[in-house]
């Protein structure tokens, strides 16, 4: 294991010990929780393997379903139908089968009108959850957030240079245009709530994101680097992934 700044990153051999790494990170911090859990996830094709191992034995035994609520990070405006939908590929991966429906707190694509109008009711409802409109850092508003890394340095849905990662105020904004595909308007929780966790965990998997890696792990200012907990943040990613100077 080795830490850049605040950041740790642990190597492993390839996408089946990497989901295994983070389904036990995702259980072991809602251990750490005898209360009510949240858990932010991710959208793309990284945590496929993940949302399927928590749905098998024997991680799906050791999660408190009852007491755990599961939220997305960002999710393209696209309705609950459509294949490209980020919580439906979640739902259909194991929260349809595990978890309680009024624990799956999906971003409302189908009932609003607009990227913004979803940005507003998902912001409400996590404020609604969180009992306040403000957050406080002594009280994370999730345990875990998943995060993915896009090749131009994208996380969530917080593009290099646009706006919506310079925000502070609000916190889930509407995103008119992708930078990337899928080219649909995005719908993306901002900075300061997705760093308000315990722990950000990082998902990074493939010979095709060690371009990417390079430049993040080189610091340039991308928003994948930007994207830090205010508790832990771990970056969990593959051999085939590690940029060829990197000795972790
Ligand atoms: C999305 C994601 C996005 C994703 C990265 C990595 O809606 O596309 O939330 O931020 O995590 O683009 O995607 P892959 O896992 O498919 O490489």
């Amino acid at each position: 294991m080795t830490a850049i700044g605040r950041r740790q990153i642990i190597m492993v051999a390839d996408p089946a010990a990497l989901a295994q790494a983070a389904a036990e990170r995702v259980l072991a911090r809602m251990a750490g929780n005898s209360g009510r859990i949240a858990i932010c996830l991710t959208g793309g094709s990284s945590p496929k393997a993940l949302y399927q191992l928590l749905a098998t034995e024997p991680y799906r035994a050791r999660i408190p379903w009852d007491r755990a609520h599961w939220f997305i990070g960002d999710e393209r405006f696209v309705p609950v139908g459509d294949p490209r939908n980020n919580m439906a590929m979640a739902r259909e991966t194991f929260l349809d089968r595990c978890a309680p429906a009024a624990n799956i707190h999906p971003i409302p694509t189908d009932a609003a009108a607009s990227p913004d109008e979803a940005a507003e009711r998902y912001a409400r409802e996590l404020q609604s959850f969180y009992g306040a409109e403000a957050l406080d850092a002594a009280e994370p508003l999730f345990d875990l957030v998943l995060m993915g890394v896009g090749p131009d340095g994208h996380t969530a849905s917080l593009f290099p240079n646009y706006p919506a990662i310079e925000e502070t105020s609000r916190w889930v904004v509407g995103v008119p245009k992708a930078h990337v595909e899928p080219f649909v308007p995005r719908v993306s929780l901002t900075l300061p709530t997705l760093s308000c966790c315990r722990e950000m965990l990082f998902e990074v998997a493939g010979k095709e994101k060690r371009a990417i890696l390079t430049r993040v792990f080189a610091g340039e200012n991308l928003p994948a680097n930007r994207a830090q907990s205010i508790g832990e943040t771990v970056w969990l990613i593959d051999e085939a992934a590690r940029p060829e100077n990197f000795r972790g």
